[in-house]
């Protein structure tokens, strides 16, 4: 049977008000956009969903992962809605669209990619997560706990198709390699690196044999301008059931809100908060950070109806907890570490203020 590709690619194309949501146009515009690329056959089907002021385009296809075709449909809708924004004076409008024209693949443009090409198994389940005011390493401890902590995800224990384990692909964004660590056997190691979620990202993951189940866009928008022009507000979807972690397993982790880089001018550690699609609004602070899932049945390609997985009470707790600890981080105000360390920090007003009084640092 003929592959097919879950493209999942984001962009802040413009927040509303400031960087707290998305206004209604730009999903319409979006929605108008995909369909026009429907009924010309080149994707399959498409969802769109915001995630704070970020767009996210859920797109199925044949192309496979990076499809220039599919890359560039989805450099154009995020264009349209550039205009948009413009027009309506939105804030940061085109902010994630680093280059001014496409060059075949929209990875290292500015958007966010998560993509798998996979065979469709009789009953197809998808959790799509998306997240902002964070980075890609926020995902690093939901996908561990997911394939590889047996407190989290039982069926690694008792399932006879999940007991082998899984291979996880990391990726060092600092020196941009990738490396595969295979669990249970090299859980310490693979440890030893994702715990630094700052440079090293859980790129995917596979069954042993091979057989893809997750992604997750690893893309750094700071390492592509240069500078500060907003957080990355990665996305991750993850294949489940039959031999891959239950859809309780995979949300399971999101019931405990982990710190996480961003918030405030991406410079703040703070709790992420799992939030239905109507909830994802960070507001206070620009925050705190939030996730949000949506989950699909695919049938032959066709996404079908949407399921909002966070909005659901057992997630009640989950999104008080982020409540607590949001207070909590909040009031260390500009100390550490709350507000990142000195290198890690999105922008800083540090190298001014050194320039301005070096001369009266005096040595002891
Ligand atoms: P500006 O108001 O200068 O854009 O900075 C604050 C912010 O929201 C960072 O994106
Ligand atoms: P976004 O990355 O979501 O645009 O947020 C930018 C920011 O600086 C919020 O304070
Ligand atoms: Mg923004
Ligand atoms: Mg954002």
């Amino acid at each position: 049977m003929e592959k097919v590709t879950l493209s999942v690619i984001k962009a802040d194309v413009g927040g509303h008000v400031g960087h707290s949501a998305m206004h209604p146009k730009l999903p319409a515009r979006a929605r108008k956009e995909l369909e026009e690329s429907k009924k010309g056959g080149k994707i399959l089907d498409y969802c769109v969903t915001h995630c704070g002021d970020d767009l996210e385009l859920i797109m199925t296809h044949r192309g496979g992962v990076d499809d220039e075709e599919i890359h560039k449909i989805a450099w154009d809708v995020f264009m349209a809605c550039t205009g948009e924004a413009k027009a309506l004076k939105l804030y940061g409008a085109g902010q994630d669209m680093l280059k001014d024209s496409f060059s075949g693949n929209v990875k290292g443009m500015g958007p966010g990619v998560a993509e798998l090409a996979f065979t469709e198994r009789k009953s197809e389940p998808v959790l799509v997560f998306m997240a902002d005011k964070t980075a890609p390493g926020a995902w690093n401890l939901p996908l561990y706990k997911i394939f590889a902590d047996p407190f989290n995800t039982i069926g690694l224990i008792i399932d006879p198709a999940m007991h082998d384990g899984f291979t996880f692909e990391v990726l060092d964004a600092k020196e941009g390699k990738t490396i595969e660590f295979n669990t249970p056997e090299e859980m310490y190691d693979l440890l030893a690196y994702i715990g630094s979620t700052g440079r090293y990202l859980i790129k995917t993951v596979k069954t042993k044999k091979g057989e893809p189940c997750a992604a997750s866009s690893t893309q750094k928008l700071s390492q592509i301008a240069g500078k500060y022009v907003g957080k990355d507000d990665p996305v991750c979807f993850v294949r489940c059931q039959s031999g891959m972690p239950a859809v309780g397993e995979v949300l399971e982790p999101f019931s405990f809100p982990h710190l996480v880089t961003g918030w405030m001018r991406g410079s703040h550690n703070g709790p992420l908060m799992p939030v239905s699609v109507k909830q994802a609004t960070p507001s206070r602070f620009d925050g705190p950070p939030r996730v949000t899932c949506l989950g699909f049945q695919l049938n032959e390609g066709m996404l079908g109806d949407p399921r909002d997985m966070f909005d659901d009470p057992s997630f009640d707790q989950a999104r008080s907890m982020a409540n607590k600890q949001a207070y909590y981080m909040r009031m260390h105000g500009p100390f550490e570490p709350h507000r990142l360390p000195p290198e890690d920090l999105e922008y800083t007003a540090l190298p001014q203020i050194q320039e301005r009084v070096k001369h009266r640092f005096k040595p002891v």
